[in-house]
């Protein structure tokens, strides 16, 4: 694709023009944008980049594993693995307020990051695969809606006061030019093709206080869905599929047992780039499918429920 080529070329020039001979940290999430970001910034600067992955205890079953596999074994480029899901839980531990839970999550996500600059010697810059419409969605100062809806941590999450620049090559596109960026950079199919996760991760997705226990829980279950999504043949048609493990118990039957235990929500969605969204017409035999695997699989759920609220008036993640 020649446009993509195009954009390559010319993204490599604004990176080192930005940067001169500075060194730079990537944060990678796991998700598609981060990763386009630092193989993008990669080829523009060398190994003035140091990629950070943050396990903050809230990412998806074998995130870890498949990230730091993309950069090591794929890419061979450095990467920094950090697990700091001690220090994330720790710091949400009694947080339920979807905004008080972003701004921790993005401050941390910097102290991590300081902490790591620190270690080679200091950065100047900090990158990030910020994408236009997390610009637009987060922040009114740039021409967005005049409230703020969620402070997406890619922009508006961050403290104020933070010692790094922003180096945010990604930020005029959207994700389906990033999708073909990445394929442009020679990402894996496999990789571009994934859904959208957010850079909280997790958090967002349990409303109400975050435990690793409930984390845990809601790994299990949403693996199990996504894992039936893909049998299906359905996950290249969904922008996105997640589950919401709630705040909230019932009763059931299990056996001849008397049940009370959490109500888990599956999400998915159609979009083109995540400002408006429809909820996915599954039929009800899979819907059925796969309630009856998360009840029988994993322990601490017995209820599920599918929403079909497209945005707006909802949002696609529940906080
Ligand atoms: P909402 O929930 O605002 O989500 O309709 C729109 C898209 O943005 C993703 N999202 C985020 N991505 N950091 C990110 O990198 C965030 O803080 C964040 N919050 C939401 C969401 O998953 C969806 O694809």
């Amino acid at each position: 694709d020649w446009t993509m080529a195009a954009y390559r070329a010319e993204a490599i020039e604004k990176i080192r023009a930005q940067v001169g001979d500075a060194k730079v940290i990537c944060g990678l999430s796991g998700g598609v944008d981060s990763s386009v970001a630092a193989v993008l910034i990669h080829e523009a600067i060398g190994d003035q980049l140091t990629c950070v992955y943050v396990d903050h205890g809230l990412m998806r079953m074998n995130e870890s594993e498949q990230v730091v596999g993309l950069f090591r074994d794929h890419y061979n480029i450095p990467l920094v693995h950090v697990d700091a899901s001690d220090l994330f839980l720790g710091e949400l531990a009694g947080v339920s307020d979807p905004e008080k839970k972003r701004k921790t999550i993005g401050k941390l996500f910097i102290d991590v990051f300081e902490e790591e600059a620190k270690k080679i010697g200091g950065a100047d810059f900090l990158a990030q695969g910020t994408l236009y419409p997390d610009v637009i969605e987060s922040v009114s100062a740039t021409g967005g809606p005049s409230v703020t809806i969620k402070s997406h941590h890619n922009v508006g999450g961050l403290p104020e006061r933070m010692n790094m620049k922003l180096v945010e090559p990604l930020r005029d596109l959207f994700k389906d030019e990033v999708r073909a960026l990445g394929r442009e950079l020679g990402l894996p199919e496999a990789f571009v093709g994934r859904h959208p996760f957010p850079g909280p991760g997790l958090a967002i997705r349990i409303p109400g206080e975050i435990t690793r226990e409930k984390a845990d829980t809601l790994r299990k279950a949403d693996a199990i869905y996504i894992e039936e999504i893909r049998n299906a043949g359905l996950y290249d048609e969904i922008w996105q599929a997640f589950s919401v493990l709630l705040p909230v118990n019932t009763v059931g039957v299990m056996g001849d047992e008397r049940t009370y235990e959490a109500v888990l929500a599956l999400r998915a969605v159609t979009s083109t780039d995540g400002m408006t969204a429809d909820y996915y017409p599954f039929d009800h035999a899979f819907l059925g499918r796969v309630a009856t695997r998360i009840i029988n699989e994993v322990k601490g759920v017995n209820r599920v429920v599918y929403d079909v609220t497209s945005k707006p008036p909802g949002t696609i993640e529940w906080e």
